[in-house]
């Protein structure tokens, strides 16, 4: 069983569908609100944790009623929670979405998740003791996510950074990472180069481009590979990315070569955009095999 933890962000999601955004100034009826259990970080976790692996989850949350909702949702799931800060007198951080569509736009409100330290996240990996694999994403702050990148390395332990949303870590950093998961937009913030081949040597096999429906790409030191995606009808694309980097993480650390873990990345975030919510369609291990 593949053992993971997860850094970053936990949030609850407040979610508005309607038929199209509203302009500046504007007023527009909504078709539904629901609240759901999101943060890209908790959404990792969840998605590893459904899969397989054994994860626990390193954050934090309010002494509040949202706090309460996401560890509930943890154990639900089967992720460790022991590692989550809990702190009184700060709200838990929340997300803000409209979706249209089946797509959305999201406005973060971190709250807690900019109070997560690099103490904090020392002691936790010192009592989890040997990891397959962190996973870290950017909605910490900045200095959190690289000093929790060098303690990972001076660890030995291989680091999953998805640099979302998009912020530029210092280049020594980033070096540390064993791989990279960004999408179109991040990409062209982290590597100012004009083919994505000129990236080949350094960051072969290293460098996973996703590309939503279309699949993902990754550079293996000759050429660019395609792994294609799967064609869904999308309800709810929030949180695709996040199960994307979920799967690939359990699957690369059960051993599965990189095209073949990438497949099973894939599948799992096909599946995971076919309902409501971040975690809605999240699969579980016997659904991928169905
Ligand atoms: O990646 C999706 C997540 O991003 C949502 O669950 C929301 O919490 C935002 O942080």
């Amino acid at each position: 069983m593949a053992k993971l933890a997860v850094i970053g962000s936990c949030s609850v999601d407040l979610v508005v569908e309607a038929a199209r955004r509203p302009q500046a100034g504007e007023t527009l009826f909504a078709e539904h609100f629901f609240m759901s259990c999101g943060g890209k970080g908790a959404n990792q976790a969840v998605a590893a944790a459904r899969l397989g692996a054994d994860v626990a989850m390193i954050g934090a949350i309010g002494e509040d009623a949202y706090g309460e909702m996401l560890c509930e949702n943890f154990v639900k799931n089967g992720v460790d929670a022991r590692f989550l800060m809990t702190l009184p007198g700060v709200s838990t951080g929340t997300a803000h979405i409209t979706l249209t569509e089946g797509d959305n736009s999201i406005l973060v409100v971190p709250a807690a998740n900019f109070q997560l330290t690099a103490a904090h996240i020392e002691q936790a990996l010192d009592q989890l003791g040997e990891l397959d694999m962190v996973l870290l994403q950017n909605e910490v702050p900045q200095d959190v996510t690289e000093d929790a990148i060098r303690l990972c390395a001076e660890r030995n332990i291989p680091v999953l950074w998805n640099p979302a949303p998009a912020r530029e870590l210092a280049p020594d950093v980033m070096a540390m990472c064993r791989y990279i998961t960004p999408n179109d937009h991040e990409l062209a913030l982290l590597f100012d180069v004009a083919d994505p081949l000129e990236l080949s040597a350094e960051w072969q096999e290293k460098l996973i481009v996703t590309r939503g429906k279309n699949g993902v790409d990754y550079y293996d030191g000759k050429r660019v590979h395609r792994v294609a995606g799967e064609t869904v009808t999308a309800v709810d694309t929030t949180g695709a990315g996040d199960t994307f980097n979920g799967a690939f993480a359990v699957a690369i650390s059960e051993g599965q070569d990189l095209e073949t873990a990438l497949r099973f990345a894939n599948h799992a975030a096909a599946l995971s955009i076919t309902a409501h919510g971040a975690q809605g369609a999240m699969p579980w291990r016997n659904e991928m095999e169905a």
